[in-house]
């Protein structure tokens, strides 16, 4: 993994109007040609739709200047040397291209809420600082993904797998497996949290294989597990969690 080294965790440009403006002429000339001109990606290319980036829970500002800065290893996603502000400015654009989360209140119990996600959810989701880790902290989820992209979320996690949680199989070299999900990995090692939360550290010429698999270490929880009602309800207690 690569370590942010830039002090600043929040985007010092987020209340300027002009910032947004001014990083949207630097995303068309820089960027458009394999994100698209209106930041929805474009397919053929496999560049993806960054629209949808702050609806996951681990996009933030400063993950995403980050990655503006230092490009994604192993793609063809680059690195790119501008200065400070005009990286802020095209978090900026991004924000301001996002799609919007779940404003209105959302129709559930609350109590019951809490209830069946501490007995379904909690050993894996972080909420309110109490919870597992295996899976992205929920917090503030609500804010940043609508109620129905959350909904599909829940009754079928592998449709769409959130970047630093894909899954991955290890065979150790005494034919062990170790299943977890994938924090960082080049070339030579791969560090995963494994299924019982601890993370790992492995040289690849130490292990056997390395199965990247597209099945979330999420399970699908459907209509027989649990009714919409109770969806509305978990999702309910997440919008009240904050
Ligand atoms: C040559 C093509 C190319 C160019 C130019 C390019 N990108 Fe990308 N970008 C990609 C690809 C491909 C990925 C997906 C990498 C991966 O995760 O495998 C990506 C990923 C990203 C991500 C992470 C998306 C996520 O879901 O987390 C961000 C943010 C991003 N690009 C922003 C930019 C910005 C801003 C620019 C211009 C300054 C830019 N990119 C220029 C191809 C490109
Ligand atoms: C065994 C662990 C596990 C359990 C149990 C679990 N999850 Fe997850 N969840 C994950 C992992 C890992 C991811 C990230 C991978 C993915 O996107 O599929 C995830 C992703 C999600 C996301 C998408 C988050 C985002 O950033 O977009 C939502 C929403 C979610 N879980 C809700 C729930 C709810 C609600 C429950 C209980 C009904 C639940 N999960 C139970 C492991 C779990």
């Amino acid at each position: 993994m690569s370590e942010f080294t830039s002090a600043q965790e929040v985007n010092p440009l987020a209340t300027d109007p002009r910032a947004a403006r001014a990083g949207g002429s630097i995303f068309r000339a820089q960027c458009a040609t394999c994100h698209g001109a209106d930041a929805k990606g474009i397919e053929t290319i496999e560049a993806p739709d960054l629209t949808l980036m702050f609806t996951r829970s681990e996009s933030t500002d400063a993950s995403v200047f980050q990655v503006i800065r230092e490009g994604v290893p192993g793609s063809i996603m680059p690195p790119h040397a501008f200065p400070d502000t005009e990286v802020w400015m095209l978090v900026s654009y991004l924000r301001s291209v996002a799609i919007a989360g779940t404003s209105a209140q959302i129709d559930g119990d609350p109590a019951r809420g809490t209830t069946l996600f501490n007995l379904n959810c909690l050993r894996c989701h972080r909420v309110d600082n109490r919870g597992g880790s295996l899976g992205p902290n929920l917090s503030t989820i609500t804010n940043r993904r609508s109620q129905d992209a959350l909904t599909n979320s829940i009754r079928n996690p592998s449709a769409e797998i959130a970047r630093r949680y894909k899954p991955v199989t290890l065979v150790t070299a005494d034919n062990g497996r170790i299943r977890g999900a994938v924090k960082s990995e080049d070339a030579f090692s791969i560090q995963i949290m494994d299924s019982d939360q601890v993370l790992r550290g492995f040289r690849k010429s130490s292990l056997q294989e390395v199965i990247h698999e597209d099945i979330s270490l999420m399970p699908s929880f459907y209509e027989s597990a649990l009714s919409s009602d109770d969806i509305n309800d978990i999702l309910r207690f997440l919008q009240s969690a904050r």
